[in-house]
């Protein structure tokens, strides 16, 4: 396909490359809205200043993202399949969007690479269920760490797979089944605790 076919039939080029690493891609169509609106509604964006977005595709919730973010925040979108990311590179133009060619799984370093210390939010289009032994693990371990306290890691699946990975690293998450989309959506949200601040010797939860 040329980049002008690309850019006029999304979907068809999605399909195209998950008939090329299904296990990478992990669904042959992209989320649907109603899926991407529950995840991210339940979010202030408005107040996040850097967020984090693993396996954007064809950029369907990275353009959902940008419409919420205010001016002056930064979208880092990683994807490992170079196709991806140039396609993205080319139809979404924003100053706001860094696309990194890259793995997930050293998001620390892609950060520290951008002078960025750590990230508000992160959302994961990524197939968990079916990416290489070890990888999975290594990727939540990374996002734990690069979360800021009082951030979040946003989780969008097919099934609950990631459930004990996310309870192991994080102190809440919250689920929730979309059945309205085909397949039907399983989301998670997982916070990870603000950092405590000390007052007059008290310890106390910042909020
Ligand atoms: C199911 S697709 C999601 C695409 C899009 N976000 C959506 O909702 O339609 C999964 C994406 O994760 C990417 N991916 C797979 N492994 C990755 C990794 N380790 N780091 C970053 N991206 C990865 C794939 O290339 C693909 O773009």
């Amino acid at each position: 396909m040329t980049a002008a076919e690309r850019i006029a039939s999304p979907g068809l080029f999605f399909a195209k490359q998950f008939l090329r690493h299904p296990r990478m891609i992990g669904s042959a169509i992209p989320t649907s809205s109603i899926a991407i609106r529950a995840l991210l509604d339940p979010v202030d964006w408005a107040s996040a200043r850097v967020v984090v977005e693993y396996g954007p595709g064809t950029g369907v919730f990275t353009r959902a993202l940008l419409a919420r973010l205010s001016p002056h925040a930064r979208l880092i979108a990683i994807d490992t399949n170079p196709v991806f990311v140039n396609y993205l590179r080319d139809s979404l133009k924003d100053e706001r969007l860094t696309c990194v060619e890259g793995s997930a799984a050293d998001v620390g370093n892609i950060l520290m690479d951008l002078g960025l210390e750590a990230a508000d939010y992160i959302v994961s289009g990524l197939p968990f269920s079916t990416l290489p032994d070890g990888v999975g693990d290594e990727i939540m371990d990374a996002t734990q760490r690069a979360i800021a306290p009082g951030g979040a890691f946003l989780v969008y699946q097919y099934s609950n797979f990631v459930l004990p990975y996310l309870k192991a690293r994080f102190s809440r998450v919250d689920v929730d089944r979309v059945w309205r989309c085909i397949p039907p959506a399983q989301l998670f949200w997982a916070r990870k605790e603000a950092a405590a601040v000390s007052v007059c010797g008290e310890s106390l939860a910042a909020e």
